[in-house]
């Protein structure tokens, strides 16, 4: 509508003008105070740090609320001020036409994961990039599954090694030497994995790898390298990493370990890191029903809540506890009702083992039959679990 209006009207001048700008600069202050411009034309930032006459017009310019047009005069620069609003007919043309900016896609979650839509965003959008990303979280919270389940939404080949129970790492990453009517080299299914395009590498437990394992995929890992040697082999060839493979690897970081003493610094740079989500009561409700719809909803209710107080127990200080229960492990507990064992018969064999019963009466175990029984007793009264249970627990003795 603007482009129709009568010939030399302000709007129209200033478009038709501006077309022949090398730089339209808008100007700002930054947090010390200081000039900047950002160019529009480009949209990049105009670094006008050592031009003090450019600073000037540029902070002119912000006190009138204008722009600084740059354009080309003889073998010079000339340079005239724009008011923001002529300017922005042209702006809103340009990104019209320009669509470069597109919001990244947000690929669909399965239905039977629990994730957050940020980390299941930010992991898709990096094995379609070829990146790098390390998930870590303490045992069972799902970190080697939603690689699988990423994969499999992407259409992405997957490769699985689990670093943590490879022995002779050499062979696992590189490769075998034969010698039979000569010498024979057997190349490893890492190698094969790192010269398909566009998969995905689960390095998996890589906290749990030996030194070794860390030393070969350090010049993998690296944007800048990906290669990786063959010194298995006659001559040492260098294999590079195809293009869009993405190395995610997992680490098993909880409240019993320390990141910093566990991973090597340089291995851990290669990666984004980012931590898996620890699930709160409502989520692991839902998700042991989306997993076992037929679970009653009252043993559903008890193992979250008994999952939850053990999961506030170990976040306290000086906590009694040294780790909460794995979804992995709730998950088989749900399974264990449907197949008809109870709660007292559950923590028996599944839940009660995983805690230490050193320490006698002050043991981990015994604080965690105390929760359990709770549960147990109340039976199929009404009123399942009161918070003075809980209270009363806290202050427990024996
Ligand atoms: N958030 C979740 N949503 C759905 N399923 C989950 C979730 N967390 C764990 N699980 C389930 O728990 C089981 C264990 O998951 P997984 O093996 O991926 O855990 P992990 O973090 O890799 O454990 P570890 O550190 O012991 O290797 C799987 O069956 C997985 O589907
Ligand atoms: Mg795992």
């Amino acid at each position: 509508m603007i482009l129709r209006e009568p010939f030399g009207s302000l709007f129209f001048c200033s478009y038709i003008h501006s077309m022949n700008y090398k730089n339209v600069l808008k100007g700002y202050y930054d947090t010390d105070n200081k000039v900047k411009a950002i160019d529009l034309i480009t949209n990049r930032p105009y670094f006008i740090e050592d031009r003090p006459d450019m600073k000037q017009r540029v902070e002119r310019a912000i006190n009138f609320g204008q722009y600084v047009g740059v354009y080309q005069r003889g073998t010079r620069n000339g340079f005239e001020f724009i008011n923001e609003e002529s300017y922005g007919i042209l702006d809103a043309l340009k990104k019209e036409q320009s669509k470069e900016v597109k919001p990244a896609k947000m690929i669909n979650k399965p239905d039977d994961f629990i994730i957050s839509d940020l980390k299941w965003k930010y992991l898709t959008r990096c094995i379609n990039k070829g990146k790098n990303l390390m998930f870590v979280g303490p045992a069972g919270t799902g970190k080697t599954q939603i690689v699988f389940k990423a994969a499999e939404r992407l259409d992405k080949q997957i490769f699985y090694f689990n670093l943590g129970s490879t022995q002779d790492v050499r062979s696992a990453l590189i490769g075998n030497t034969y010698f039979k009517d000569g010498t024979y080299f057997e190349e490893s299914a890492f190698v094969t994995a790192i010269k398909t395009p566009n998969s995905v590498v689960l390095l998996d437990e890589i906290s749990r790898a030996n030194p070794e394992a860390w030393n070969i995929l350090m010049p993998v890992l690296d944007v800048n390298i990906r290669k990786l040697r063959l010194d298995e082999k006659e001559n040492s060839p260098v294999i590079d990493v195809a293009s869009g493979v993405s190395f995610i690897s997992t680490a098993n970081i909880g409240f019993e370990y320390t990141a910093a003493r566990m991973l090597d610094r340089a291995l851990v740079d290669r990666f984004s890191v980012i931590e898996m989500d620890i699930l709160n009561k409502e989520q692991e409700m839902k998700l042991l029903n989306i997993k076992y719809p037929n679970l009653d909803p009252k043993v559903n209710e008890a193992l979250c809540d008994i999952s939850f107080r053990i999961r506030m127990e170990c976040e306290r200080e000086n906590s009694k506890l040294s780790s909460p229960i794995p979804t992995r492990m709730l998950l088989e507990a749900a399974e264990m009702s449907i197949d008809g064992f109870d709660i007292e018969e559950t923590a028996e064999l599944i839940i009660y083992p995983q805690y230490s019963d050193e320490g006698g009466t002050d043991s981990e175990r015994i604080y965690i039959r105390q929760l359990v029984q709770k549960y147990v007793q109340k039976g199929d009264k009404e009123d399942l679990f009161t918070d003075n249970d809980f209270r009363a627990l806290d202050n427990y003795d024996i």
